[in-house]
């Protein structure tokens, strides 16, 4: 594990450099450059199987077992290329919310106790946990107090999801990764969801997943398209939007079209 840049306060949040995956042999992401910038929010985008989730996967450390891996992955200017969550550094550490907030959260322990443990390791106690973690759950739009003494099992779908986004802000990461988080979500949750993800990372980068471009407009300046593991464009969504150059981006513009959400709109 290396620091490359003197100064890793001024790094991109996130660096994937010539990224090569392989499982069992098959390459799955081919040569993948993408950056986040600090407080940059990115889409990736592509169909079923394109190579979102690997990606994710890479940059949170958590690959399927026997995975190949070539080429670079920065966090916050730290090399972490194959380096296990755990094992790294305070500045490579990467927050994560995923499609499912069910089973990213542990249906017997209340919602206040297990949103705790993240303030408990940036080493707040007491009052001033308290204070934090309310704030946190209101700027998920989760005012009632009643929620710190419920389980999840008592929550909608998308309450249980602002809680996994309340968690994963609490971590103050440098970098969030959204694979899919709206995508169980009905449309005007969706929006919530949306809103909550770009008020919560200001601060931070954001590299958010989605099959869907309209979501993605309305969420990211800049959207990055895989295709069979390779990044086929990066541009400005609106420059995606208007003039897509690749043939896999004009089908997910179209789909977004053709969609009940309308392309751009904002959350
Ligand atoms: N554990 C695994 N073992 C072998 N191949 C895998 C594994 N996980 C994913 N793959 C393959 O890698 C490719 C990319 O998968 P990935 O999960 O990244 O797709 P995705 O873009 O996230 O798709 P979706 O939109 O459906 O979530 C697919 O062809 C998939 O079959
Ligand atoms: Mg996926």
């Amino acid at each position: 594990m290396t620091m490359i840049t003197a100064t890793p306060d001024g790094a991109e949040a996130l660096s994937l450099v010539g990224l090569s995956v392989r499982l069992g042999g098959v390459p799955v992401l081919r040569d993948v450059h993408l950056t986040v910038g600090a407080t940059e929010r990115v889409a990736l985008i592509g169909a079923s199987g394109s190579g979102k989730s690997l990606t994710a996967g890479a940059v949170l450390g958590v690959l399927p077992a026997g995975a190949e891996l070539s080429g670079r992955v920065l966090v916050g200017g730290v090399d972490v290329t194959g380096v296990h969550p755990v094992r790294r550094p305070a500045a490579g550490r990467v927050a994560t919310v995923g499609q499912d907030p069910a089973a990213a959260l542990n249906p017997l322990v209340p919602v206040g106790a297990q949103l705790a443990l993240p303030l408990r390791h940036r080493g707040l106690r007491g009052r001033e946990l308290d204070r934090e973690r309310a704030g946190l759950l209101a700027s998920v739009g989760l005012t009632d107090a009643r929620v710190l003494h419920s389980a999840p099992g008592e929550l909608s779908g998308g309450q249980r999801q602002r809680v996994c986004i309340a968690m994963a802000l609490a971590s103050r990461a440098g970098l969030l990764v959204a694979d899919e988080p709206t995508t169980a979500l009905d449309l005007v949750t969706q929006a919530q969801v949306v809103t909550v993800l770009r008020e919560g990372t200001r601060g931070s980068g954001l590299l958010f997943i989605t099959h869907d471009l309209s979501v993605a407009a309305a969420l990211c300046d800049r959207a990055v398209v895989l295709h069979h593991g390779a990044v086929v464009e990066d541009a400005p969504v609106a420059r995606l939007l208007s003039a897509p150059q690749h043939e896999q981006t004009a089908a997910l513009v179209a789909a977004a079209r053709a969609g009940t959400l309308p392309v751009g709109a904002p959350a």
